[in-house]
């Protein structure tokens, strides 16, 4: 017997499809929802930051969830996410994509999308919306983004099929998503340090400086500096401006503990 596919909610502009999809969710739409739109006047990017788009040139999806983990281990689901569309590049785009702590994609020049996971507080069960927003068709980027951001346009010289890359990322998140429920965080940690562009470079974390060295059983990096090794499960990483080799910033004492 065929499998029911769960909605798809086609939209034209919206102000976030993140938005969009709370909505959806507190009206009781089911797991695996997602809500595409074709523009976003106020695109939610992590930590705070807006994601700007051109009409038409990206694909910009948010995809309820009502996950079955408990919730100390939800965060992993940004593993599942930056994954999915990671591999949905890879097969739909033909990239071949590498992943930043925790799950930005990069491609070539740059940035090629990016993730966000959101949850809200709810009655009963749990509402995760992921959000992924794939640069597919620009041909350049605002000065601010310039150097910084790429697209699928850029690094490979044909757009692609916005519904073939969907259609990835959904069949690849649902893939991931069972996985992490049934073999745990295990897989999905494998397959994130094949994709890693992170893990071995000299990375900077607030007031932390060193290399990236792991990613830890529960998704926190493991970043070496002179004083030991730290953890580090939220905020920014970047990669470290080339300097003199020992110019070390003093590491913080103990690990970085946030929430990812
Ligand atoms: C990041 O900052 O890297 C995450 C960006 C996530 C953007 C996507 S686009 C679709 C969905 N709707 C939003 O408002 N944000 C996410």
């Amino acid at each position: 017997m065929a499998v029911a596919s769960p909605p798809l909610v086609r939209l034209g502009t919206v102000d976030s499809t993140q938005a969009r999809a709370f909505a959806l969710a507190a009206g009781g739409a089911l797991d695996g929802t997602a809500v595409v739109a074709d523009h976003q006047t106020a695109g939610r990017g992590r930590r705070g930051r807006r994601w700007e788009d051109v009409p038409g040139a990206s694909l910009l999806v948010s995809i309820i969830l009502r996950p079955r983990l408990p919730a100390t281990r939800r965060p992993l689901l940004t593993y599942a996410a930056g994954l999915a569309t990671a591999e949905a590049l890879g097969e739909a785009a033909g990239l071949v994509p590498r992943l930043k702590w925790p799950n930005d994609v990069l491609a070539g020049r740059g940035k090629v999308a990016g993730v966000l996971l959101e949850s809200r507080p709810a009655e009963g069960e749990a509402v995760v919306v992921v959000g992924v927003g794939i640069n597919l068709a620009q041909r350049s980027f605002p000065p601010e983004l310039a150097g910084r951001a790429t697209s699928v346009a850029l690094e490979t010289g044909t757009a692609p099929d916005r519904d073939a890359v969907l259609a990835a990322l959904l069949r690849r998140l649902a893939a991931w998503r069972e996985r992490l429920d049934a073999e745990g965080f295990g897989p999905l940690r494998e397959r994130w340090l094949a994709l890693a562009d992170t893990v071995g470079r000299e990375v900077v974390a607030g007031s932390l400086r060193g290399t990236a060295v792991d990613l830890d059983a529960d998704g926190a990096l493991l970043v070496r500096t002179g004083s030991g090794l730290h953890r580090v499960v939220a905020g920014e990483v970047e990669p470290a401006a080339a300097g003199p080799a020992g110019a070390l910033t003093p590491p913080d004492p103990g690990s970085i503990l946030h929430q990812i």
